[in-house]
């Protein structure tokens, strides 16, 4: 384990409470599962640990790169074959494998810097391209904000990060539609493209959690996000 990489050793303390939680389920993990579960056939790589709602029983197994050992304890406990990696170094080899999946996972890469968190999303996407087999998909469960709400959590990122760290939560930047979709052109995929879920858009006074390991929840209209999948196909 890489003990020196502050989101290694963040998520290496989540597991138990992970587990304990089961991921926070929420309406849509299992509306992006449904289509996930219909549309993901041969070799499949998740990258940041499954999604919920995957098959345990799936033939061939899911492979799951993650940077936390204690992650990948769940993640094998739900049948995957599983390995220790990066996302933007992934222990994969070119062209291997049919779909990239990565579940809810680029926007805790942020390495404690705005900048810094959207190189690594056009990195996570390049090494997706690297290892998928011409005419596979790369997929991405996520947390989007609004091109004016990005440009205000751009803005307040280091006042973000240093919030956080009294509590030994390392940065997360939530992306905007359109940057998420042009990076998946910049790494080479076509017809890039989303679909936003709206299973959990509830009551603006309903009480959510805005940040894993923050034991804090306020009422909905103070995160103003949607949750969507996104979905890219490397050319033939
Ligand atoms: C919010 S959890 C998501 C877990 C699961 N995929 C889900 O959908 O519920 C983020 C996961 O990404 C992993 N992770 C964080 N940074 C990573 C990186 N740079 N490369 C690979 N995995 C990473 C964490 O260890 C953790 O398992």
């Amino acid at each position: 384990m890489t003990m020196t990489d502050p989101n290694a050793e963040f998520w290496d303390k989540q597991s138990s409470a992970f587990t304990a939680h089961d991921g926070q389920r929420r309406s849509y993990h299992a509306e992006f599962a449904a289509v996930l579960n219909r549309r993901l056939t041969g070799d499949v790589l998740c990258v940041g640990g499954l999604y919920q709602n995957a098959d345990p029983n799936r033939v061939p197994p899911f492979s799951v790169v993650d940077v936390s050992e204690h992650m990948l304890q769940v993640w094998a406990s739900r049948g995957a074959r599983v390995q220790v990696g990066d996302a933007r170094r992934l222990p994969i080899a070119d062209a291997s494998v049919d779909h990239v999946v990565f579940p809810l996972v680029l926007h805790h890469i942020t390495d404690g810097r705005a900048a810094a968190s959207r190189a690594n999303v056009t990195a996570c996407f390049r090494e997706a391209h690297r290892v998928l087999r011409p005419g596979g998909t790369v997929w991405a469960i996520e947390i989007l904000v609004s091109g004016p709400v990005y440009a205000v959590e751009l803005a307040l990122a280091p006042v973000t990060r240093a919030a956080l760290a009294t509590r030994r939560i390392p940065l997360v930047v939530f992306h905007s539609r359109h940057f998420y979709l042009s990076q998946l052109e910049v790494a080479g995929f076509a017809g890039a493209s989303l679909e936003f879920s709206d299973a959990d858009d509830g009551r603006w006074y309903d009480l959510v959690k805005p940040v894993v390991g923050l034991d804090l929840r306020v009422p909905k209209v103070m995160v103003p996000v949607k949750y969507g999948l996104l979905r890219g196909v490397k050319p033939a």
